[in-house]
């Protein structure tokens, strides 16, 4: 595992999307990011104390349709190590792939498919505890458990446990999803879906993530299941 750190850097999915030679699982650390990327084009405020990497993936087919729900998996396995008995209970995983803290984020994960391969990129915050814009909504593992921990260790224990599981990711398959169901933080929650104007009207339920990774949902009194790749959506309680 080759692995590259900095103090300061734009973006660590950036920063391996534009190497040249790329090697399969290559890591990139850095303490700070100056323009962290997030999902949809949001920004990832990337404070010092935080845990911020990516590291590359080979690309197959197969794998893609798995690789956000997997990532999300490890990392929810190993957030659970540094949490009491009590806390462990209020770590959810909520599709497609962040971790909350009761109704904050802990961590958000961002897969880029980039030539032959896809990089997974990873924020948690571990010892930071100024989120700005977004002070409302997230959370550190200091403010859980009042305790510092050493962000590049949490990260060598992600990497290596993605390693060593994701060759036996279709085999696991069926638990990976049974765990990530039952620890949904979107059980019991209401959702309207979003679209590039507006929020739509339904109001639907989660009912699962199903075997592709898709997202299924029901609408209150129809039968109908409907099933999402991608969706961007809305908790409304
Ligand atoms: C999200 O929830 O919107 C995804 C956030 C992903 C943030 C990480 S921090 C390390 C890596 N580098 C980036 O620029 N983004 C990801």
């Amino acid at each position: 595992m080759k692995i590259t750190k900095f103090d300061e850097i734009n973006s660590t999915n950036e920063y391996l999307s534009r190497k040249i030679h790329m090697e399969e699982f290559e890591v990139v650390i850095a303490k700070k990011q100056t323009s962290g990327k997030g999902k949809r084009g949001r920004v990832w405020i990337s404070n010092e104390g935080a845990a911020l990497f990516s590291f590359s993936v080979k690309f197959d087919e197969m794998l893609q349709e798995k690789i956000t729900i997997f990532t999300g998996y490890i990392v929810y396995s190993i957030l659970l190590n540094y949490l009491s008995e009590n806390q462990k209970e209020k770590l959810t995983f909520k599709w497609p792939n962040d971790i909350y803290y009761e109704n904050k984020k802990i961590c958000g994960i961002l897969c880029e498919k980039i030539r032959d391969f896809i990089i997974v990129g990873i924020g948690i915050n571990v010892n930071n505890t100024d989120f700005g814009i977004f002070s409302e909504k997230a959370i550190s593992l200091y403010e859980i458990t009042g305790k510092e921990e050493e962000p590049d260790k949490i990260i060598e224990e992600i990497v290596t446990m993605f390693i060593d599981e994701v060759g036996s990711i279709n085999r696991k398959w069926d638990k990976i999803l049974q765990t990530i169901n039952e620890k949904s933080y979107l059980k019991n929650k209401k959702i309207k879906i979003k679209t590039e104007f507006d929020v739509g009207e339904r109001i639907y339920k989660f009912i699962r993530v199903d075997r592709t990774g898709r997202i299924c949902l029901m609408v209150k009194g129809d039968p109908e299941e409907s099933a999402y790749e991608s969706l961007d959506f809305e908790i409304i309680d």
